[in-house]
């Protein structure tokens, strides 16, 4: 009973099963009003964690989270949709977290919401900034060549090129993240596309 009540947190009704091949339908009626009610604070939690960037320099000129205004500003005053420019902001989310794979986690957490070239150029930006520095590094310039037969293969250039790699001026004035939050907001509302198909389509 002490054990149960130390990991309720608050929570009034819980589902019963200590399997999950134990559940009920009454179970997961209870555990479903409880994902829609999480799911919809991922834009929140999603800014609460690129700004866990914020300070962290790692020897760069400014800032990750400047970076990542920068990137997106950048993005948007190019004229580029909301869905690119949220993308652009939330390309090095991953910094944090997946040290040695940070597109991957970038790109994993806008998967469901942007379009699938959104997503590539996402989770390959990693090759494609070594472009501008891998050399110094001992490593292959050319490692984007590998992917040179995608259909992205250009537009994940131009990302590059325009506005990541081009996005370490320190006296360049960015939009602030309040500026970005609301399209965060919009593209993060609703998934485009979603492991939880049954969720969605009973939501629509
Ligand atoms: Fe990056
Ligand atoms: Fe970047």
């Amino acid at each position: 009973m002490g054990m149960e009540q130390k990991l309720s947190h608050g929570a009034i009704e819980r589902a019963k099963f200590r399997e999950m091949k134990e559940g009920t339908a009454e179970d997961w009626a209870l555990i479903g009003g409880h994902f829609r009610e999480f799911a919809s604070g991922v834009a929140d939690r999603v800014l609460d964690h690129l700004k866990l960037l914020d300070g962290d320099f790692g020897g760069f000129p400014i800032c990750r989270l400047e970076h990542s205004l920068q990137t997106a500003t950048r993005a948007y005053r190019d004229g580029r949709d909301e869905q690119y420019v949220v993308m652009a902001l939330l390309h090095d989310i991953g910094d944090t977290l997946g040290s040695f794979n940070h597109p991957d986690v970038a790109a994993a957490i806008l998967k469901p919401f942007i379009s699938e070239e959104l997503h590539w150029i996402c989770q390959h930006h990693g090759h494609f900034q070594g472009y501008y520095y891998f050399h110094y590094l001992g490593m292959d310039r050319e490692s984007r060549e590998q992917f040179r037969s995608s259909p992205y293969f250009d537009a994940c250039a131009e990302f590059c090129e325009k506005y990541d790699q081009a996005a370490f001026d320190g006296d360049y004035e960015s939009e602030s993240l309040e500026f970005f939050e609301p399209m965060v907001r919009r593209v993060m509302a609703r998934p485009l596309a979603t492991l939880y198909k049954m969720e969605e389509t009973a939501d629509a």
